[in-house]
């Protein structure tokens, strides 16, 4: 056996810890203007002023998320005012888990779950906020999954207009939008109020992706375990992905393949097999986010072509037992994220009928159920 096999207790990873989800990396590159950009808004609430609104938009993956954090971070360091409280929309999708979200970090308590109304709950929050004479930010971060229903203009209108009925109150928001292709525009009460300052993310180009996966790649591994060229080769899957997640998944992943080979380092075929998996990470975090109702429904709608919104009613309420109102909800929903297409179109009986087709391969969308 040569020494270019890895033996049983070795590893390729010298710090894999840089490519979990979640890891705010200390390289964060390529993005010098947008942070500039959000540390003006935020630099008033230093005088105790009312920062400015910041509406933050881009694709999945390009570094909305982590640029954000970035910045608190280091604001935290200088501030004792004010209060971040992060929300993640894609958790908590209603109007009253936002304000349960923002009355914990805030207080400290988690509320009950029920029994209380969202008012009630939202003053409370509210009242402490002026008691302790802070400043609130509250960054709402995929605020595209509370778009279906009005949620997102609801919770917006509450904390955006809180300072008329609780003089003193001061509150803003980071409204961060993952862009997945649907368009929307807040309700013009909202707008009124809302007046953001708008950072945009644009993709990155290909020698910044290179940059940030090479030096993630000097972070995560031991020397010449991945190559130029299969960095370059992992860039490129980025380029065409267009999201940053889907690379750092494909160093982990094509690294645990080399491994499972026992290879001291990563090959081409090792990075094409991961792929399969990687590609899947946006699918899957989106339907994971959805409830067993709506995974119903989206499995349904996979196994089928082309099925009219009707007879997909009568198989979805024979399983559920959920009424019309519930489906369209849910149809709704799921068009908004982008996981299914819901056009008018054909003739029915009573004029037009609704076909109902998933956006993704219907084997990819069983993988990510599974
Ligand atoms: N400029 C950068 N430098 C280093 N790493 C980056 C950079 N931009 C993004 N990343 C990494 O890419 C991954 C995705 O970034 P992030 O979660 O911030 O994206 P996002 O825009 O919020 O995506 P989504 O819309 O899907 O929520 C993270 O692991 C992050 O560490
Ligand atoms: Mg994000």
């Amino acid at each position: 056996m040569g020494n270019d096999m890895l033996l049983w207790d070795e590893t390729l990873f010298k710090n894999g810890e840089v490519l979990e989800l979640g890891y705010l990396p200390d390289y964060f590159a390529h993005r010098d203007s947008q942070i500039q950009s959000l540390k003006f808004s935020l630099k008033p609430a230093m005088r105790n002023m009312r920062p400015v609104n910041c509406l933050i938009k881009g694709s999945p993956g390009t570094g909305k998320t982590s640029a954000v954090l970035k910045v608190l971070k280091e604001m935290k360091e200088y501030t004792e005012n004010v209060v971040f409280v992060k929300v993640n929309c894609q958790m908590d999708s209603t109007r009253f888990a936002v304000v349960s979200q923002i009355y914990e970090q805030l207080v400290g308590i988690k509320p009950p779950t029920s029994g209380v109304a969202f008012r009630k709950l939202f003053e409370k929050a509210v009242k402490y906020l002026i008691d302790s004479n802070k400043i609130l930010v509250v960054v709402l971060d995929d605020i595209n999954y509370l778009f279906h229903e009005g949620h997102a203009d609801e919770v917006m209108y509450s904390l955006l207009r809180a300072h008329e009925q609780y003089p003193g109150a001061k509150i803003s928001i980071i409204a961060i939008i993952s862009d997945i292709g649907v368009p929307y525009i807040f309700d013009p009460r909202v707008g009124s109020v809302f007046l953001p300052e708008e950072i945009s993310f644009p993709l990155y180009g290909f020698d910044e992706v290179r940059d940030i996966i090479s030096n993630r790649i000097q972070h995560a591994f031991y020397r010449d375990v991945m190559s130029d060229e299969i960095c370059d080769r992992i860039t490129e899957y980025v380029d065409t992905a267009g999201d940053l997640r889907v690379g750092i998944d494909l160093l982990k992943r094509s690294a645990l393949n080399a491994e499972r080979r026992a290879s001291r380092s990563v090959s081409v075929e090792d990075v094409e097999k991961a792929y399969e998996a990687s590609r899947l990470l946006y699918l899957c975090r989106n339907i994971r986010s959805l409830s067993n109702h709506e995974k119903t429904l989206l499995e349904l709608i996979a196994k089928a072509t082309d099925q009219q919104a009707g007879d997909l009613y009568k198989s979805f309420h024979d399983i559920t037992g959920l009424g019309y109102t519930r489906f369209y909800e849910i149809i709704g929903k799921m068009s908004s994220s982008q996981l299914l297409d819901a056009d008018f179109s054909g003739k029915g009986m009573r004029g037009r009928t609704r076909i109902i087709k998933s956006r993704y391969d219907s084997k990819d969308i069983m993988k990510c159920l599974e």
